[in-house]
């Protein structure tokens, strides 16, 4: 990955920092490839250097098995805005289990949860699953059988979860991605089937034109279009003014459907998310990720007359796990107890705190990068240019993110893996302390990493001098 000698060593040397204080997490990492495939539990787990082995989390903060401290901004992938044990959720979970803890029919909570969503997402109708994958699921299903058409369309560069459908032009290389005016349809994985790949069209973000010309290409052929309203799977890139209005119209135009997922942004960004922050409102919602707490749970929204599919049996929704007893008590809890109005006070005064304090450090230091933030959520991205779409994103340094990943897990604060693709998540238990030691370590990684530049610029001006 790195071609910079440089920058190439500082890594090294970060990483040997790395492995240095957690032997107890190589010693677990090397135990679990006898009967954990891959050592791991989801296959994002691998990072390099190594994966990092927790105990335990509390509040802000969680520790590894080697019994290192970290203030945590990775938060479970984004899932995590409630911190660590809670003590709503500790609550609403433990009286639940008491009380049993799955029956795979309707308990009261499930409805105080749907309202509590109707009023922050200003959809009427809801159910409920277990991932974001089975929300987006659903939701694709449910545009095509509402509409009765096959083709979908989906933006180069969203990730919406590992159902076949929506496993198509993720992350795709420029080699597979295809013209920058006509993606291509491009498996984001084996065994995905190119007949499927074939049924998902490829637009750009940002670009209404290419969802046009899709819808115009394949007239009365489109069931609907999925995308996330906030791009956090690329970074964070955010839709110009007025886009999401427009995709909206665009595809009413065409009797197509319109579904925001925001398993990512859904409570992050605001507590009724970007369709609360932009007003405009698809017909399909998912959430999943911060919902429960930290419990597995995801939510389907929709419009009465897209939901009333479901009710008459148009479509079937099912699950076993759907509303289970203890997914509903937790995510009440969330909803009612943790993600207030006062929460989200105190989460946007620390999202200046961070955006301001590390855009500084990247202006002292001259670096080519810049923050983006939304609500709970930020990243550092390494490009001098703002980020409109895929192929801008495929322009960023991640030799920069990685870096700035090991200095910050040196530095205990526990950000997500994949630097340039994820985003820190600020939870409603960190504090000013908390943002001060991310800032202070990526002033740290600012100081090397400009001093690496500082020292390649003028080996580059000796080497104009002396004609090289
Ligand atoms: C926007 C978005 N949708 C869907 C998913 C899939 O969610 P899950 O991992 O819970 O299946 C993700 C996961 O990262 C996501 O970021």
């Amino acid at each position: 990955m790195t071609t910079d000698p440089k920058l190439k060593e500082i890594i090294a040397a970060q990483e040997e920092i790395f492995v240095r204080r957690q032997p107890r997490s190589k010693h677990l990492a090397e135990q679990a490839k006898n009967h954990l495939t891959g050592g791991v539990t989801s296959s994002w787990q691998i990072t390099a250097p190594q994966p990092v082995w927790l105990s335990h989390g509390r509040g802000s903060k969680v520790w590894d098995v080697d019994g290192n401290e970290y203030v945590d901004l990775h938060g479970g992938y984004g899932a995590a805005l409630a911190g660590h044990a809670h003590p709503a959720i500790a609550k609403a979970i433990t009286s639940q289990a008491g009380l049993g803890t799955h029956f795979a029919q309707p308990t009261p909570d499930a409805i105080a949860v749907a309202e509590e969503l109707a009023s922050r997402f200003g959809l009427p109708k809801w159910r409920f699953a277990n991932s974001g994958t089975e929300a987006t699921m659903d939701a694709v299903h449910l545009m095509r059988s509402i509409t009765g058409r096959d083709l979908i369309i989906k933006i180069e560069g969203c990730y919406h979860g590992h159902h076949d459908s929506v496993q198509v032009s993720v992350a795709p290389d420029p080699d597979a991605a295809g013209p920058r005016n006509k993606p291509n349809s491009a498996p984001a994985s084996t065994g995905i089937p190119r007949a499927i790949t074939d049924l998902t069209l490829i637009a750009t973000f940002n670009d209404l034109e290419s969802v046009a010309r899709l819808l115009d290409e394949h007239n009365d052929q489109v069931a609907g279009m999925i995308i996330e309203p906030v791009m956090m799977n690329a970074g964070i890139i955010k839709p110009r003014p007025g886009y999401l209005e427009a995709l909206k119209a665009l595809l009413h135009e065409h009797h197509a459907l319109l579904t925001f997922d925001e398993v990512k942004t859904g409570l992050t960004v605001g507590p009724g998310g970007v369709t609360q922050k932009e007003n405009v409102q698809p017909d399909l919602i998912t959430l999943a990720k911060s919902l429960g707490g930290g419990v597995a749970v995801a939510a389907i929204g929709g419009t009465a007359d897209v939901m009333d599919h479901v009710a008459t049996g148009g479509y079937e929704m099912v699950g076993t796990f759907n509303g289970n007893p203890l997914a509903m008590a937790a995510t009440r809890a969330m909803l009612t107890e943790v993600a207030t109005p006062e929460a989200y006070e105190k989460i946007e005064k620390l999202r200046q705190r961070a955006a301001g304090g590390i855009q500084k450090a990247i202006q002292d230091n001259g670096l080519t990068a810049h923050v983006v933030t939304a609500g709970a959520k930020g990243c550092v991205v390494f490009s001098a240019e703002p980020v409109e779409n895929y192929r801008g994103f495929l322009g960023v340094d991640d030799r920069y993110s990685h870096a700035h990943w090991l200095y910050q897990h040196n530095g205990g604060v526990f950000l997500p893996p994949w630097g340039k693709i994820e985003q820190w998540l600020i939870s409603v238990q960190h504090d000013e302390a908390d943002i001060d030691r991310l800032v202070e370590n990526f002033a740290v990684f600012a100081r090397a990493v400009s001093r690496e530049a500082a020292s390649r610029e003028a080996a580059r001006t000796d080497a104009t001098r002396t004609g090289d």
